[in-house]
């Protein structure tokens, strides 16, 4: 909570300095990965890995392993959270402009790769998403995760081709799943009318700004979508934003595990997910979380986990 006189020193040795500035101001916006931040700041990997060295030993951000990658982001240390603000307070505004401007060109860069990859997916799908793991064990396990229902408004964010609507949405009075992309949404018109759905909204959308109600959902679900994301806290806390009093938000995505290979395959991003990490995430968006839900591998090593929160019955509704 707070800094020694001696911490206090070391960190604010560890901020200055132009490079790290550059680094703690991008990363006050996102977590980022050695790569895209050494193409961000134009400097090579070891030279930007040293820098991000010295600024995790000081306590003014936190590294965390992914597979092969390591990630970083602001510590979550108050007082560390407290000195960065102070210090990125006092820089001229547009100080960072230019890295900025590199930073949304990766991010869209990675963005169409995805957008790219689930256009050309999309016919198939359905059969890959089976790949994978159990999927009868896993929606069985969801099914229980969600309750009985009735449910008043159902929420789908990545809703792809629409499995999670087809699953949960009889017991829905009104369901809407959301997608960047557009052969997806074909396709999940097309199985929602299939399964006989009648009450479906299907928008074209991004998880990142749902331009949906603030707490207008019994049920939100973010089904295997996190992986991909650049900035999977951002979505969490707008799925989160979602979700009424009283309700429910599921997010079901692989536990932390070694599959380099779908990075370059299937465009994953984050090879899974720590329980600590999205109880942290839903804490901090307001909702209570309940214990994980585990389902062990099928195949290919990859357990799938249920996080589930809810909002409290009795929270103050706001619908911005
Ligand atoms: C792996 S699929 C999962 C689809 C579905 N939830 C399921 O489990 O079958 C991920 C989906 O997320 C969508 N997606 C990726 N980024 C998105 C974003 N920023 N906003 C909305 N949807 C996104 C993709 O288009 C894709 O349909």
């Amino acid at each position: 909570m707070s800094f020694t006189s001696d911490q206090a020193v070391e960190a604010l040795r560890a901020a200055g300095e132009p490079t790290r500035l550059r680094v703690l101001t991008l990363l006050a916006g996102d977590e980022l990965s050695v790569m895209e931040l050494s193409r961000i700041l134009d400097q090579s990997q070891p030279r930007v890995s040293r820098h991000l060295k010295l600024m995790a030993d000081a306590g003014l951000i936190e590294r965390f392993p992914d597979g092969a990658r390591v990630f970083y982001r602001l510590s979550s240390d108050l007082a560390a959270r407290r000195l960065v603000d102070m210090v990125l307070d006092l820089l001229e505004d547009g100080a960072a402009d230019q890295d900025h401007v590199r930073l949304e060109e990766v991010r869209r860069e990675r963005e169409a790769e995805a957008a790219a990859y689930f256009e050309q997916v999309a016919p198939r799908w359905d059969q890959m998403r089976s790949l994978y793991v159990c999927e009868s064990a896993v929606e069985a396990a969801i099914e229980r995760a969600a309750g009985p229902g009735p449910f008043d408004r159902v929420v789908d964010l990545g809703t792809g081709s629409g499995r999670m609507l087809t699953l949960l949405g009889k017991k829905a009075r009104l369901c809407i799943g959301l997608d960047l992309s557009q052969n997806m949404l074909n396709i999940a018109r097309s199985n929602t009318a299939k399964a006989g759905l009648d009450k479906v909204e299907l928008r074209h959308g991004d998880i990142f700004a749902t331009r949906l109600p603030g707490q207008s959902a019994d049920l939100v679900i973010v089904h295997q979508v996190l992986h991909y994301l650049i900035d999977p806290a951002a979505a969490v806390r707008e799925a989160a934003r979602l979700v009424a009093p009283g309700g429910r938000l599921l997010i079901v995505d692989f536990a932390p595990h070694a599959l380099e290979q779908l990075r370059e395959e299937h465009q994953h991003r984050r090879l899974g997910f720590s329980d600590a990490e999205i109880a942290g995430w839903l804490r901090e968006a307001g909702l209570a979380t309940s214990a994980p839900i585990a389902l062990p591998p099928d195949t290919e090593d990859l357990t799938v986990t249920i996080w589930t929160a809810t909002r409290a019955e009795t929270a103050k509704r706001s619908v911005a």
